[in-house]
């Protein structure tokens, strides 16, 4: 073990609590309130969420993970016997072990091919051409999912979104997008949350807020009647209607509100920009071009072990690579101490 003092990079997971949610979810610590959602925060938060999202028929249901909130919300937009169309690298195919397709009920995942870890029409349409439609042997595409930032860390433009919404509605999907660190590419792109979600075509979507500060709290919000009508069942089914929802609903107020979510996401931003600048200078190799808070760098397996003798946190990924992600807590000096670390780990003396 190092002696040096760490520097975390290993997942904005790691991160602690934004001091003005932790403040919130004291000040909300009185009196009594109707369980299950009832009560008037849970109340407060959805008129907050149709505001900022523009919809006045958006519903949000808070759960405790992104895991849950990706799967379930797919489950209530495909059949049993429908298939999920996403990118090969994403969380839901690859790192949820099977959620969906257990909530699902069998319901199939497709991962497609895709450049900068992204879907395109092109390969969307692909997977439509090799698909035998109407026909009982096949799973039937149902629903289109993306994941904006992606897991490597790339970003999905509001018109890339609304065109693949486009082509999945062409053929009757709906599209989910997996929003785990939805405020790190609203602030990387400069849109609105809704130019993202309602104005492109998204159904239903997960709103993540744990990665990004709060306690313990990711939402589903949807704007589609016939998944809400499941929604409601499949997540008491799945143990995720908290009952003191309360302190669920008053994280994701104090989250949304005055757009603390997005001076969060900024902070993790700028602190990644910085240490992508940096790792260019060192001449390191970048997997993808970070656009919110996430990047992958092939250093090779000698310079890995010396960055963790050097008490820097972060992932291993295999094959000489690794992966940085910044939190709200990233300060400025973490980013130089890191790249002087990185320096001395890539030239040893
Ligand atoms: C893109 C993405 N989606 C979903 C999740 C799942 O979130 P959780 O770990 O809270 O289940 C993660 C977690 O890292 C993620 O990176």
């Amino acid at each position: 073990m190092s002696s040096v003092s760490p520097i975390e990079l290993r997942s904005d997971n790691c991160a602690g609590v934004a001091p003005q949610i932790l403040a919130a979810i004291e000040a909300a610590n009185t009196g009594s309130a109707l369980a299950y959602g009832a009560d008037s925060v849970t109340a407060q938060l959805t008129e907050l969420v149709r505001e900022v999202f523009q919809h006045t028929e958006a519903k949000v249901f808070p759960v405790l993970s992104g895991t849950a909130a990706n799967s379930l919300a797919l489950s209530a937009m495909c059949p049993p016997w429908g298939s999920i169309l996403c990118h090969e690298s994403a969380h839901i195919f690859v790192n949820e072990a099977g959620a969906t397709s257990m909530f699902g009920g069998g319901a199939v995942m497709r991962g497609l091919l895709g450049e900068n870890y992204k879907l395109h029409p092109e390969q969307v349409q692909q997977a439509f051409d090799t698909t035998l439609w109407d026909d009982a042997h096949c799973s039937q595409p149902s629903v289109l999912s993306v994941t904006c930032p992606t897991d490597f860390g790339t970003i999905y433009t509001p018109a890339e979104v609304s065109a693949l919404g486009a082509l999945a509605a062409s053929r009757g999907l709906r599209l989910h997008l997996d929003g785990a660190r939805m405020a790190n590419a609203l602030v990387a792109l400069g849109c609105t949350a809704a130019e993202l979600t309602t104005h492109a075509g998204v159904h239903v979507f997960s709103l993540g807020a744990t990665k990004n500060g709060a306690l313990s709290t990711d939402a589903i919000v949807s704007f589609d009647a016939e998944a809400n009508d499941q929604l409601m069942y499949r997540l008491k089914r799945a143990g995720q209607v908290a009952s003191k929802m309360r302190f669920q609903s008053v994280q994701l107020l104090a989250y949304l509100a005055d757009g603390l979510w997005l001076r969060l996401a900024q902070r993790a931003n700028e602190a990644m920009s910085a240490l992508s600048a940096g790792l260019r200078t060192l001449d390191v190799e970048l997997l993808a071009e970070p656009q919110a808070n996430m990047l992958f760098a092939r250093v090779g397996q000698p310079a890995i072990e010396r960055l963790v003798a050097e008490g820097l946190l972060f992932y291993e990924m295999g094959g000489g690579v690794l992966r940085f992600v910044t939190s709200f807590q990233t300060t400025d000096d973490d980013v130089q101490e890191a790249l002087r670390r990185v320096e001395r780990a890539l030239s040893p003396r």
